[in-house]
């Protein structure tokens, strides 16, 4: 089978509480769960990275249902490629909050979890954004 994975930023439409992270990380790894996507979703302050993994035509249904979610907007794909395995094969979807202090440890990817991010802030966002999203994926 064909595998991809895909990295995207967002940002929330209000502030939502730990409560409302986990009630979409819920559906979310139900869906995944059913159409053997897994991933892992990152969150701080208002905004979103998220790295999915699977089969290109589960990938395209997963990113028609996130664009259509109400609760975040400006989706924007950093980036989208093929891959001989998974590195989040163990999780339908993990989610991690992030505080301020874990973010400031690494500036290098401040702009990811900036409202209106800009792609020319980081000079390779592939490599930054698959770096710090495999650095949660063994943490508690
Ligand atoms: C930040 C964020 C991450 C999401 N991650 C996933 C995901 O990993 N897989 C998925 O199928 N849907 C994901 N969604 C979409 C929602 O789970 C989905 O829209 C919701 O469960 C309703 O599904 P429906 O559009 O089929 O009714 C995400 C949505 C947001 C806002």
């Amino acid at each position: 089978m064909s595998l991809e994975h895909l990295a995207y930023v967002s940002s929330a439409t209000g502030l939502l509480s730990e409560q409302a992270l986990k009630s979409l990380l819920e559906s979310a790894a139900r869906l995944n769960g059913a159409h053997g996507v897994t991933g892992m979703l990152l969150y701080s302050d208002g905004n979103f990275l998220q790295i999915l993994e699977g089969s290109p035509a589960a990938l395209d249904e997963t990113m028609a249902r996130i664009h259509r979610d109400r609760r975040h907007h400006d989706v924007m794909v950093l980036f989208r490629e093929p891959i001989a395995e998974r590195d989040f094969s163990a999780w339908k979807m993990g989610l991690r909050i992030l505080s301020h202090s874990q973010l400031t440890e690494h500036p290098e990817c401040i702009p990811f979890f900036s409202p209106n991010y800009d792609a020319s802030k980081i000079v390779n966002p592939k490599s930054e954004a698959l770096k710090f999203l495999l650095s949660f994926r063994s943490s508690n």
